[in-house]
């Protein structure tokens, strides 16, 4: 059996070694924000008791599925590194993609600077075009296909797009042989499935990324953003269905549903299991608060 956990949306802080003038623009908008309403909602507590969590229950790989940030800063990404790095987690076992709030600001995309920070967490066995995205890992059964839905909006806009180009490159990686041959699991930032309005936070490509799934299929897609757990289906080739996962936050303070969460997949062959597990503010500890079975056609049992 091959266990998967699946860890998004950390939003680590860390101004260190930021100067005043780093924050003037929209960086400053951000740091507001940040200020306002995250400090609040996003623990770095919680975020390093899941890491425990993590470490003791030694998964096969990790994935990490963007806002490792809250402004694009290496800082933060540096300290979203450690926390992995502290997991015991291997680079050869964990994958990292970005999210918006890892993308801000033009010249960071541009740099490839988060792209620096976690290049050995993106070595690829599978690439396209000499693209950084998307980029192929397998692990054993399994083929992790990781697509970057973020722009750089320019106003903190949360809205994400993967691309023509990008979506033709997925829909290959999704057919290569050595891809198609194993469990497929799309990885992704913004959800291809609306789940929460507006428009304006939302994948404005799902549609086109939706045509893609359902003309080559993957066996998962699992994805971040709406910091809350989601799931849905998608159609897939054949009559089958594709799930649609996505994790809360590993470091949200607020509602006992939404709080300091990740996910699991118990891959077997066919049978796939979903578990979350949440902290529990009582203990201090992660417990196990769902399981849901994945059947062989696609079909999530609730
Ligand atoms: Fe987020
Ligand atoms: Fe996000």
């Amino acid at each position: 059996m091959f266990r998967l956990a699946h860890v998004t949306d950390l939003h680590v802080r860390n101004f260190a070694g930021v100067r005043v003038r780093d924050f003037l623009g929209k960086r400053a908008i951000g740091a507001l924000n940040l200020a306002l309403v995250r400090r609040r909602k996003h623990r770095m507590d919680l975020l390093a008791a899941l890491g425990e969590d993590l470490r003791a229950r030694r998964y096969d790989h990790l994935v990490v599925s963007g806002d490792l940030g809250n402004l694009s800063l290496p800082s933060e990404w540096l300290q979203a590194r450690s926390w992995i790095e502290r997991t015991g987690v291997s680079v050869e076992n964990a994958t990292v993609i970005p999210g918006n709030h890892d993308t801000y600001v033009r010249e960071v995309v541009i740099n490839g600077a988060f792209e620096q920070v976690f290049a050995a967490y993106q070595s690829a066995d599978l690439r396209l075009d000499k693209e950084t995205y998307p980029f192929a890992r397998l692990r054993g059964e399994i083929a992790l296909v990781c697509a970057n839905s973020c722009v750089p909006t320019g106003d903190l806009g949360a809205w994400g797009r993967v691309g023509e180009a990008q979506l033709r490159r997925v829909e290959a990686l999704l057919a290569a042989p050595e891809v198609r041959a194993r469990f497929r699991v799309l990885v992704i930032h913004h959800s291809p499935v609306m789940h929460r309005p507006p428009e304006t936070r939302n994948l404005s490509d799902r549609v086109q990324l939706a045509e893609v799934l359902a003309r080559v299929g993957a066996e998962l897609v699992v994805h971040g953003h709406d910091h809350r757990d989601e799931f849905a289906e998608l159609p897939g080739p054949d009559g089958r269905r594709i799930p649609v996962v996505g994790a809360g936050s590993a470091s949200y303070a607020g509602a006992a549903d939404r709080c300091s969460r990740y996910h699991v997949y118990q891959i077997d062959g066919a049978r796939v299991e979903v578990l979350t597990y949440a902290h529990d503010s009582a203990t201090g500890a992660f417990r196990e608060v769902r399981r849901r079975t994945i059947a062989p056609n696609g079909q999530v049992f609730r």
